[in-house]
């Protein structure tokens, strides 16, 4: 396939469109890459598909697994109706904005309610990371777990009495995950690259070895 032109804040033309209603950058890619549908997705299926993309095994995968189904079944709502919804039929990737997950402008800001990419946002958060070494040669620009925890306290600071007490807790299951699934190097070294992260949000596309991890399955 030819590669396609990217016009920054719009898809590929070979990609699958993603509302504007799911706010999450790592499903915005798996939703534009065909891994799984746009609307309602089986809480299986999504578990499964993230496991495969975060490349762990055996009790890790797992682990994975059970930390993506305690946030999904609840990010569409948390009535008891809804709640049986979400477990039976799926979550509702088109249906997140103003779900319970959604912080309202408390994040990166990245995107905004309507999905589109503000880049000063990106070189916003490049300015909380450093030069790292890339473990495959020279250095580029990323953030560590250290510099991520700085991000986030400064996003919650930025949104005033607008942050609730639980944010920090969602934040946990955004930034650092990505941290672990996308990192390059080890230990402490381990860092999210920004131009990876500009990739992921502005084209909704996985690094290649996200990408292989994707389509080799769980
Ligand atoms: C490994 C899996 C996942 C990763 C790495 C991930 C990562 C992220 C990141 C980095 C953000 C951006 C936060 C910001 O801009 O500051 C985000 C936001 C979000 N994610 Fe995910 N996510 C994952 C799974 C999920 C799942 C399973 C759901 C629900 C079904 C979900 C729903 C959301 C929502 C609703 C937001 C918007 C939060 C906001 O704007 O306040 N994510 N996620």
């Amino acid at each position: 396939m030819q590669d396609q032109p990217i016009i920054p804040g719009q898809p590929p033309a070979a990609q699958i469109t993603v509302s504007p209603d799911n706010p999450c950058p790592f499903l915005r890619g798996l939703v534009a890459g065909g891994y799984v549908d746009g609307h309602t997705v089986p809480l299986q299926k999504l578990c499964n598909t993230i496991e495969a993309a975060s490349g762990e095994r055996g009790a890790k995968e797992k682990v994975v697994g059970m930390e993506t189904y305690m946030v999904a079944v609840g990010a569409n709502g948390l009535s008891p109706l809804r709640l049986l919804k979400s477990a039976t039929s799926g979550a509702d990737l088109d249906e997140l904005r103003n779900g319970p997950l959604d912080k309202h402008g408390a994040g990166s800001r990245i995107l905004d309610a309507t999905a589109h990419v503000h880049e000063d946002e990106i070189d916003r958060l490049a300015t909380f990371g450093k030069d790292c070494k890339d473990p495959s040669g020279g250095t580029e620009r990323g953030l560590t777990s250290q510099e991520i925890t700085t991000f986030m306290a400064a996003n919650i600071k930025r949104a005033g009495d607008q942050a609730r007490w639980y944010y920090p807790m969602l934040m946990k299951g955004e930034w650092p995950v990505l941290l672990n699934i996308m990192g390059k190097g080890e230990g402490d070294e381990r860092y999210l690259s920004v131009a990876e992260v500009r990739t992921l949000f502005v084209e909704r596309r996985f690094p290649d070895r996200i990408v292989a991890r994707l389509q080799h399955g769980p």
